[in-house]
């Protein structure tokens, strides 16, 4: 029989960087050991990391002499795993093999998170295993897969807003006051709608005119940076989706909480050229708020502050 060495805490953080954005992970992290592709490994505690799309919390390295006994180390941890392969993908593939299948559904919006644990592992070389049986985010490689739809909304923007309202377990209630800024062609405001709230509906372009119909949507074709709060009074929820530059958006929001004009807010920090990571930096300090990169989102971060 096959005896299994003792996993041992590697020491490190392991950060999965959002596909595409190794460079800003790695520019965020600052002090990093190693990269693996999309895998950065950080010294210290796991810390907050926006382009990160999932972090593995305290890893084991787990030495293996086989295919058999890296699954059964695997296994004895818990039931549930996801393979990121950087490397020695056949190997990996084989031990995958022998571990019981994950097989999400796509999630249906909205729903729960899911209940069970899901560790994420590699293959750092053919005989030593990395593995994460905590992660940040319950999907695997922090991606959450949606049964999209594909008649309601006008374009695919709906699902940056499902994903916050999934992974935070929070969304507008029916009634909730809404101001949608940079709305057109309108998916946010369609999500918004559907939910029973009230939506505000700000852009200088014209929104689709299915959208422009819903009953619980009020537009107005105007800039985003000239509204007169006061006559807005105090909404639930503002959501901003404009193209600007992120120090413009900075400056727009803090008018906002300095108004007290909105109790939550969902943001869309939008990067050209260089990553602006002055500007997240200053998003994120804003006291009971976070930042994270969305599966749908391109070079641009999504802030978030909570009532
Ligand atoms: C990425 S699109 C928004 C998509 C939208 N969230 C949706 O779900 O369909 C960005 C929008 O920002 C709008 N925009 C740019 N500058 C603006 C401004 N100063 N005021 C209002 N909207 C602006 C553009 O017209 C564009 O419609």
């Amino acid at each position: 029989m096959d005896e299994i060495d003792t996993p041992t805490p590697a020491g490190v953080t392991a950060y999965l960087a959002a596909e595409g954005y190794v460079t800003e992970l790695i520019e965020e992290l600052g002090q990093v050991q190693t990269v693996h592709d999309r895998l950065v490994l950080a010294p210290g505690p796991a810390r907050p990391a926006a382009w990160a799309a999932n972090i593995w919390i305290e890893p084991l390295r787990i030495p293996i002499a086989s295919i058999g006994e890296g699954a059964k180390a695997l296994r004895a941890i818990q039931r549930n795993w996801a393979l990121y392969s950087f490397d020695h993908h056949r190997r990996a593939a084989l031990i995958e093999a022998k571990l019981p299948p994950i097989r999400p559904k796509p999630v249906v919006f909205p729903s729960p998170l899911p209940a069970a644990p899901l560790g994420s592992w590699t293959l750092l070389d053919p005989n030593t295993i990395l593995a994460a049986p905590r992660c940040s985010s319950p999907f695997r490689h922090g991606e959450v897969a949606f049964e999209e739809d594909k008649s309601g909304p006008p374009n695919r923007a709906y699902l940056k807003l499902w994903d916050v309202f999934t992974r935070l377990q929070t969304m507008p209630a029916p009634g909730d006051t809404c101001v949608d800024l940079g709305a057109s062609p309108g998916g946010w405001s369609w999500v918004l709608a559907k939910l029973g709230a009230r939506v505000l509906a700000v852009d200088k372009a014209p929104l689709d005119p299915k959208i422009a119909r819903l009953p619980l949507v009020e537009v107005r074709q105007e800039s985003a940076f000239g509204l007169d709060l006061r006559s807005i009074g105090t909404v639930d929820w503002l959501f901003s989706d404009v193209i600007c530059y992120p120090a413009r958006l900075l400056r727009l929001v803090r008018q906002w909480l300095e108004a007290g004009a909105a109790r939550n807010f969902v943001c869309t920090i939008k990067f050209q050229g260089d990553t602006d990571h002055e500007t997240a930096r200053a998003f994120a300090a804003i006291p009971g708020s976070q930042l994270m990169h969305l599966h749908h989102n391109k070079h641009e971060l999504t802030w978030i502050k909570l009532a």
